[in-house]
């Protein structure tokens, strides 16, 4: 009788679970279960997880609902209603389920570059955050009378990732350092709405969610500037070449130059990028 034991799963073989599950409580749930198994073998409390390599999708799956629509179709909603406010969370749940996503296909897709250990401790606590923001805005969302998918979002979220499929300095670039470096710039004023309001749970969740990203757009640059050591690169000017290359958006002021000092983004390096930035174009929230 011979016994063989199931091959333990990898971390990149873990990432593409979470990237084809569906359902975003589900997505979130294996998430977290999986940045939990990752903590405890990197703790030495439970076997060694490999890395290894795996290939996920071009695109994570996602539910039925919400409808994905151009962002120019996504009805407007005024922040003042109640209407407005679920609209706002809505958009937020669906950024965040997006985030979880791109936190671990960073994981999945670049499993074969050379990366330290500290690389997947990152951006696993990253995703497994990311998770928790998502149910936040769920629960916030119930508690209001409505739910995850009960409006239209935006499509074109995941555009980001499949432009930067090939590139991991310039997935850094563009992810962290650009995308959730605006939502460090937008997220106090969002606070103040619900504060006005008096929505004390989404002012909580919205404040836990300000609070974390802050570290995320840090992971961004502190691998940057080693994959930027690497190969004896100037990082700003390394940065400021991928942006314009790949980030199709704009990059808007006023930006939070307290939080982002904090992330480690100079003011050179976001500021050039802004300036040239052509007046008409759309930004992304
Ligand atoms: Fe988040
Ligand atoms: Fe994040």
């Amino acid at each position: 009788m011979t016994k063989t034991a199931a091959r333990r799963a990898t971390l990149t073989e873990m990432a593409v679970e979470v990237l084809t599950t569906a359902d975003g409580r589900a997505k979130t749930a294996l998430s977290h279960a999986h940045a939990a198994a990752w903590r405890a073998a990197r703790a030495g409390e439970a076997p060694m997880i490999k890395v290894g390599t795996a290939e996920p999708p071009l695109r994570p799956s996602r539910p039925d609902r919400p409808e994905l629509l151009d962002p120019r179709e996504v009805p407007k909603r005024k922040p003042g209603s109640p209407a407005g406010r679920i609209a706002l969370l809505h958009a937020v749940a669906h950024i965040e389920l997006n985030a979880v996503d791109l936190h671990w296909d960073i994981i999945a897709r670049f499993g074969h570059v050379p990366m330290p250990m500290g690389f997947y401790d990152d951006w696993v606590k990253a995703a497994d955050e990311e998770s928790k923001h998502f149910n936040l805005m769920c629960d916030c969302l119930e508690a209001m009378g409505s739910f995850y998918g009960d409006l239209p979002a935006h499509a074109g979220m995941w555009r980001a990732a499949e432009d930067t499929a090939e590139d991991l300095m310039g997935r850094l670039a563009v992810v962290p350092m650009v995308l959730e470096a605006r939502g460090l710039d937008v997220t106090p004023g969002m606070i103040k709405i619900f504060r006005n309001a008096r929505a004390d749970q989404a002012v909580a969740a919205l404040e836990t969610i300000y609070a974390e990203e802050v570290a995320h757009v840090a992971y961004g640059s502190k691998w940057f500037h080693f994959l930027c050591g690497r190969e004896n690169s100037d990082p700003k000017d390394v940065f400021h070449g991928l942006v314009r290359r790949y980030f199709h958006g704009a990059l808007k002021p006023p930006f939070n130059e307290e939080k982002r000092a904090e992330a480690g983004l100079p003011p050179d390096f976001y500021w050039p990028l802004a300036e040239e930035t052509p007046k008409q174009h759309g930004g992304t929230t």
